[in-house]
């Protein structure tokens, strides 16, 4: 009983800590490639090729501005249930999720 205890604590998640900037550690430049392409594929049959907003909003700096990042990443990695966004965890980190709304917010690189 006392191991099985134990065993839960170690299972439970780690609260998720605030984020204060947005990336702490950018992915490499490899690993940026593969994230641009996912973005502009999967992301831009939602959001437009362009992200100017299709079935889902527009993703440009100019909409996104004034947003706070964090819901933003939280939206990106976990979804919103009852809305067609899907969540994407399985595909991007947390952290990468951040990244890809740094660069939303700067303007999204194109491949
Ligand atoms: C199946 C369609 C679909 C796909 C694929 C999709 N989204 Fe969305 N997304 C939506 C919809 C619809 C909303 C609006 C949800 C709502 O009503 O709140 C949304 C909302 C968002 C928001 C919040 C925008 C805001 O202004 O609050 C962000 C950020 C976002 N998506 C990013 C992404 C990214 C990044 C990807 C790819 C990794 C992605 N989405 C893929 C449909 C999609």
């Amino acid at each position: 009983m006392r191991y099985f205890l134990l065993l839960v604590a170690a299972l439970l998640p780690v609260p998720v800590r605030a984020q204060t900037a947005v990336v702490s550690v950018a992915p490499t430049p490899e690993r940026q490639k593969e994230i641009v392409h996912l973005v502009r594929q999967d992301c831009g049959s939602c959001h437009g090729m362009t992200l100017q907003g299709g079935l889902g909003p527009s993703l440009k700096p100019e909409v996104l501005r004034g947003k706070p990042a964090d819901s933003l990443i939280a939206t990106i990695y976990g979804g919103r249930p009852g809305t067609p966004m899907p969540p994407w965890h399985r595909f991007l980190t947390e952290a990468e999720a951040g990244w890809v709304v740094d660069q939303l917010m700067r303007g999204f690189p194109v491949e």
